[in-house]
Protein backbone atom coordinates (compact mmCIF):
# COMPACT_ATOMS: atom_id res chain seq x y z
CA UNK A 1 0.00 0.00 0.00
CA UNK A 2 1.32 3.42 -0.95
CA UNK A 3 1.78 5.27 2.18
CA UNK A 4 -0.52 8.81 2.95
CA UNK A 5 1.12 11.65 1.89
CA UNK A 6 1.92 14.46 4.23
CA UNK A 7 1.62 18.02 2.21
CA UNK A 8 2.27 21.78 4.26
CA UNK A 9 -0.63 23.54 4.37
CA UNK A 10 0.67 27.56 3.51
CA UNK A 11 4.20 25.64 4.67
CA UNK A 12 4.88 24.66 7.51
CA UNK A 13 2.51 26.85 8.72
CA UNK A 14 2.11 26.36 12.46
CA UNK A 15 5.26 27.77 13.64
CA UNK A 16 5.85 29.76 10.56
CA UNK A 17 4.35 32.57 9.23
CA UNK A 18 2.11 30.68 6.04
CA UNK A 19 2.87 31.03 2.51
CA UNK A 20 6.59 32.70 2.92
CA UNK A 21 9.78 30.97 1.60
CA UNK A 22 10.61 30.46 5.22
CA UNK A 23 7.53 28.60 5.88
CA UNK A 24 8.19 25.89 2.59
CA UNK A 25 11.67 25.66 3.44
CA UNK A 26 11.23 24.85 6.77
CA UNK A 27 7.83 21.65 5.48
CA UNK A 28 10.56 20.90 2.63
CA UNK A 29 13.57 20.05 5.81
CA UNK A 30 11.04 18.45 7.72
CA UNK A 31 10.67 15.75 4.85
CA UNK A 32 6.98 16.79 3.94
CA UNK A 33 5.87 14.82 0.62
CA UNK A 34 3.79 17.99 -0.71
CA UNK A 35 3.54 22.07 -0.39
CA UNK A 36 0.09 23.19 -0.53
CA UNK A 37 -0.41 26.82 -1.67
CA UNK A 38 -3.32 29.13 -2.66
CA UNK A 39 -2.85 31.58 -5.49
CA UNK A 40 -3.65 34.97 -6.40
CA UNK A 41 -3.45 36.83 -9.40
CA UNK A 42 -1.63 40.45 -9.14
CA UNK A 43 -2.82 44.03 -10.94
CA UNK A 44 0.60 43.05 -13.12
CA UNK A 45 -0.35 39.55 -13.43
CA UNK A 46 2.14 37.65 -11.22
CA UNK A 47 0.48 34.13 -9.53
CA UNK A 48 1.72 34.54 -6.12
CA UNK A 49 1.38 32.97 -3.29
CA UNK A 50 -1.34 34.50 -0.49
CA UNK A 51 -4.68 33.10 1.01
CA UNK A 52 -6.93 36.11 1.83
CA UNK A 53 -8.10 38.72 -0.58
CA UNK A 54 -6.10 41.28 1.27
CA UNK A 55 -3.29 41.49 2.91
CA UNK A 56 -4.58 42.96 6.35
CA UNK A 57 -4.04 39.93 8.38
CA UNK A 58 -0.80 39.14 7.37
CA UNK A 59 1.19 41.87 6.19
CA UNK A 60 -0.99 45.12 7.77
CA UNK A 61 -1.77 46.39 4.25
CA UNK A 62 -5.46 47.53 3.53
CA UNK A 63 -5.06 46.85 -0.15
CA UNK A 64 -6.34 44.23 -2.38
CA UNK A 65 -3.87 42.20 -3.97
CA UNK A 66 -5.72 42.11 -7.53
CA UNK A 67 -5.38 45.89 -7.31
CA UNK A 68 -1.56 46.16 -6.63
CA UNK A 69 1.60 45.25 -8.53
CA UNK A 70 4.00 42.59 -7.43
CA UNK A 71 6.69 45.55 -6.62
CA UNK A 72 4.60 47.18 -4.05
CA UNK A 73 3.62 43.80 -2.13
CA UNK A 74 7.09 42.60 -2.20
CA UNK A 75 7.98 45.42 -0.14
CA UNK A 76 5.81 43.89 2.82
CA UNK A 77 6.56 42.12 5.36
CA UNK A 78 4.35 39.19 5.79
CA UNK A 79 6.17 37.24 8.68
CA UNK A 80 6.20 39.38 11.08
CA UNK A 81 2.81 38.94 12.87
CA UNK A 82 3.54 35.64 13.14
CA UNK A 83 7.07 36.22 15.10
CA UNK A 84 6.74 36.06 18.78
CA UNK A 85 8.68 38.90 19.51
CA UNK A 86 6.08 40.68 17.07
CA UNK A 87 4.15 42.06 20.64
CA UNK A 88 6.99 42.38 22.20
CA UNK A 89 9.79 44.27 22.92
CA UNK A 90 12.23 41.91 22.71
CA UNK A 91 14.59 43.14 19.13
CA UNK A 92 13.79 40.92 16.34
CA UNK A 93 16.55 38.59 15.08
CA UNK A 94 18.68 38.92 12.15
CA UNK A 95 16.50 37.34 9.53
CA UNK A 96 16.92 37.23 5.51
CA UNK A 97 14.24 39.22 5.03
CA UNK A 98 13.55 37.50 1.61
CA UNK A 99 12.20 34.42 3.90
CA UNK A 100 9.21 36.63 5.43
CA UNK A 101 8.48 38.43 1.99
CA UNK A 102 5.39 38.06 -0.51
CA UNK A 103 6.18 34.55 -2.68
CA UNK A 104 5.47 33.96 -6.04
CA UNK A 105 3.81 31.04 -7.47
CA UNK A 106 7.29 30.90 -9.89
CA UNK A 107 9.76 30.75 -6.88
CA UNK A 108 8.05 28.54 -5.13
CA UNK A 109 8.18 26.18 -7.58
CA UNK A 110 12.04 26.45 -8.56
CA UNK A 111 12.39 25.78 -5.03
CA UNK A 112 10.52 22.29 -5.56
CA UNK A 113 12.19 21.88 -8.48
CA UNK A 114 15.63 22.49 -6.88
CA UNK A 115 15.00 20.75 -3.41
CA UNK A 116 16.80 17.57 -4.65
CA UNK A 117 14.36 15.65 -4.06
CA UNK A 118 10.31 14.55 -5.27
CA UNK A 119 8.35 16.54 -3.66
CA UNK A 120 4.57 17.01 -4.94
CA UNK A 121 2.85 20.72 -5.42
CA UNK A 122 -0.68 21.18 -4.51
CA UNK A 123 -1.81 24.58 -5.90
CA UNK A 124 -5.34 26.15 -4.87
CA UNK A 125 -6.77 28.97 -7.30
CA UNK A 126 -8.37 31.30 -5.11
CA UNK A 127 -11.58 33.11 -6.46
CA UNK A 128 -10.81 32.24 -9.98
CA UNK A 129 -13.91 32.83 -11.60
CA UNK A 130 -13.56 36.58 -11.19
CA UNK A 131 -11.02 37.05 -14.05
CA UNK A 132 -12.58 34.76 -16.75
CA UNK A 133 -9.67 32.18 -17.04
CA UNK A 134 -7.15 34.42 -16.95
CA UNK A 135 -5.58 32.46 -13.38
CA UNK A 136 -6.12 29.82 -15.18
CA UNK A 137 -4.20 30.36 -18.27
CA UNK A 138 -1.27 32.07 -16.68
CA UNK A 139 -1.23 29.15 -14.10
CA UNK A 140 -0.77 26.69 -17.00
CA UNK A 141 1.30 28.64 -18.79
CA UNK A 142 4.03 28.87 -15.82
CA UNK A 143 3.50 24.90 -15.25
CA UNK A 144 4.43 24.94 -19.03
CA UNK A 145 7.53 27.01 -18.54
CA UNK A 146 8.88 24.16 -16.12
CA UNK A 147 8.20 21.36 -18.49
CA UNK A 148 5.21 20.51 -16.01
CA UNK A 149 1.88 21.22 -17.82
CA UNK A 150 1.67 17.60 -18.55
CA UNK A 151 1.30 13.72 -17.48
CA UNK A 152 4.69 13.64 -15.57
CA UNK A 153 4.27 16.78 -12.79
CA UNK A 154 4.65 17.16 -9.44
CA UNK A 155 1.65 19.27 -9.71
CA UNK A 156 -2.20 19.31 -9.06
CA UNK A 157 -4.46 21.87 -8.68
CA UNK A 158 -7.42 22.13 -6.46
CA UNK A 159 -10.30 24.68 -6.38
CA UNK A 160 -13.70 24.66 -4.44
CA UNK A 161 -14.17 26.39 -8.35
CA UNK A 162 -15.89 23.09 -10.75
CA UNK A 163 -15.35 26.03 -13.40
CA UNK A 164 -11.74 26.74 -12.37
CA UNK A 165 -10.92 22.95 -12.26
CA UNK A 166 -13.04 22.56 -15.67
CA UNK A 167 -10.70 25.54 -17.21
CA UNK A 168 -7.72 23.93 -16.24
CA UNK A 169 -8.33 20.32 -17.68
CA UNK A 170 -9.21 21.96 -20.54
CA UNK A 171 -6.01 23.64 -21.07
CA UNK A 172 -3.74 20.85 -19.58
CA UNK A 173 -5.68 17.91 -19.63
CA UNK A 174 -3.11 15.69 -17.80
CA UNK A 175 -2.46 17.58 -14.98
CA UNK A 176 -4.31 16.06 -11.78
CA UNK A 177 -7.15 18.01 -10.21
CA UNK A 178 -8.72 18.35 -6.88
CA UNK A 179 -12.24 18.74 -6.14
CA UNK A 180 -12.31 20.55 -2.49
CA UNK A 181 -15.33 20.31 -1.37
CA UNK A 182 -16.67 23.05 1.21
CA UNK A 183 -19.88 21.14 2.81
CA UNK A 184 -20.83 17.49 2.66
CA UNK A 185 -24.15 18.12 1.25
CA UNK A 186 -22.37 19.15 -1.78
CA UNK A 187 -20.88 16.02 -2.94
CA UNK A 188 -24.44 14.46 -4.24
CA UNK A 189 -24.87 17.51 -7.06
CA UNK A 190 -20.75 17.43 -7.50
CA UNK A 191 -20.50 13.79 -7.72
CA UNK A 192 -22.35 14.21 -10.63
CA UNK A 193 -20.15 16.58 -11.99
CA UNK A 194 -16.59 15.64 -11.36
CA UNK A 195 -15.27 13.05 -13.49
CA UNK A 196 -14.06 9.83 -11.90
CA UNK A 197 -10.22 10.48 -12.15
CA UNK A 198 -10.35 13.80 -10.23
CA UNK A 199 -9.31 13.74 -6.38
CA UNK A 200 -11.71 14.81 -3.65
CA UNK A 201 -10.54 17.41 -1.33
CA UNK A 202 -13.28 17.61 1.84
CA UNK A 203 -12.44 19.51 5.03
CA UNK A 204 -11.94 17.33 8.21
CA UNK A 205 -14.87 18.76 9.89
CA UNK A 206 -16.99 17.28 7.07
CA UNK A 207 -15.46 13.84 7.70
CA UNK A 208 -15.61 14.05 11.02
CA UNK A 209 -19.30 15.87 11.36
CA UNK A 210 -20.94 13.35 8.44
CA UNK A 211 -19.79 10.06 8.65
CA UNK A 212 -21.66 8.99 5.80
CA UNK A 213 -19.45 11.20 3.39
CA UNK A 214 -16.82 8.85 3.93
CA UNK A 215 -18.86 5.95 2.56
CA UNK A 216 -20.10 8.39 -0.39
CA UNK A 217 -16.49 8.86 -1.42
CA UNK A 218 -15.26 5.38 -1.28
CA UNK A 219 -13.28 3.96 -4.16
CA UNK A 220 -12.33 7.71 -4.52
CA UNK A 221 -9.29 9.44 -3.98
CA UNK A 222 -9.07 11.56 -1.01
CA UNK A 223 -6.79 14.61 -0.12
CA UNK A 224 -8.22 15.95 3.38
CA UNK A 225 -7.89 19.04 4.94
CA UNK A 226 -6.76 20.71 7.19
CA UNK A 227 -5.34 17.36 9.69
CA UNK A 228 -3.65 18.95 12.12
CA UNK A 229 -4.26 16.15 15.10
CA UNK A 230 -4.14 12.44 16.02
CA UNK A 231 -7.31 11.81 16.08
CA UNK A 232 -8.03 12.89 12.47
CA UNK A 233 -4.88 11.52 11.33
CA UNK A 234 -6.22 8.36 12.42
CA UNK A 235 -9.72 8.76 10.90
CA UNK A 236 -8.04 9.85 7.55
CA UNK A 237 -6.23 6.85 7.70
CA UNK A 238 -9.50 4.46 9.05
CA UNK A 239 -10.80 6.09 5.33
CA UNK A 240 -7.93 5.05 3.10
CA UNK A 241 -7.38 8.87 2.50
CA UNK A 242 -4.57 9.27 0.15
CA UNK A 243 -3.34 12.85 1.11
CA UNK A 244 -3.47 14.73 4.25
CA UNK A 245 -2.67 18.61 3.96
CA UNK A 246 -1.45 19.89 7.68
CA UNK A 247 -0.13 23.03 9.17
CA UNK A 248 2.37 20.52 11.34
CA UNK A 249 3.94 18.53 8.67
CA UNK A 250 6.62 17.65 11.19
CA UNK A 251 3.88 15.80 13.87
CA UNK A 252 2.45 14.53 11.06
CA UNK A 253 4.83 12.58 9.50
CA UNK A 254 6.11 11.51 13.35
CA UNK A 255 2.73 10.06 14.08
CA UNK A 256 3.18 7.54 10.93
CA UNK A 257 6.31 7.12 12.32
CA UNK A 258 7.99 8.33 9.27
O1 LIG B 1 -6.20 22.52 0.88
C1 LIG B 1 -7.46 23.09 0.86
C2 LIG B 1 -7.60 24.05 1.98
O2 LIG B 1 -6.44 24.81 2.06
C3 LIG B 1 -8.80 24.91 1.76
O3 LIG B 1 -9.00 25.84 2.76
O4 LIG B 1 -9.07 28.19 3.45
O5 LIG B 1 -7.06 26.84 3.94
O6 LIG B 1 -7.54 27.53 1.61
P1 LIG B 1 -8.12 27.16 2.95
CA1 LIG C 1 -5.78 26.44 0.48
Amino acid sequence: MTAMQVVAHRGASEENAEHTLGAYLEALDEGADGLECDVRLTADGHLVCVHDRSLLRTGANRGTVSTMELKDLHELDVAAWKHPWADLDDEAPDVDPELGRVLTLRKLLETVADCGRPVDVAIETKHPTRYGGLVERRLVQLLGEFGWAGADTPVRVMSFSFTALQRVHRLAPEVPLVMLVEKAHHWPMLRRLVQPDWIIGPGIKELRDHPGLGRHLAGRRIHVWTVNTDEDLKLCQDLGVEAVITDRPAYMLEQLGR
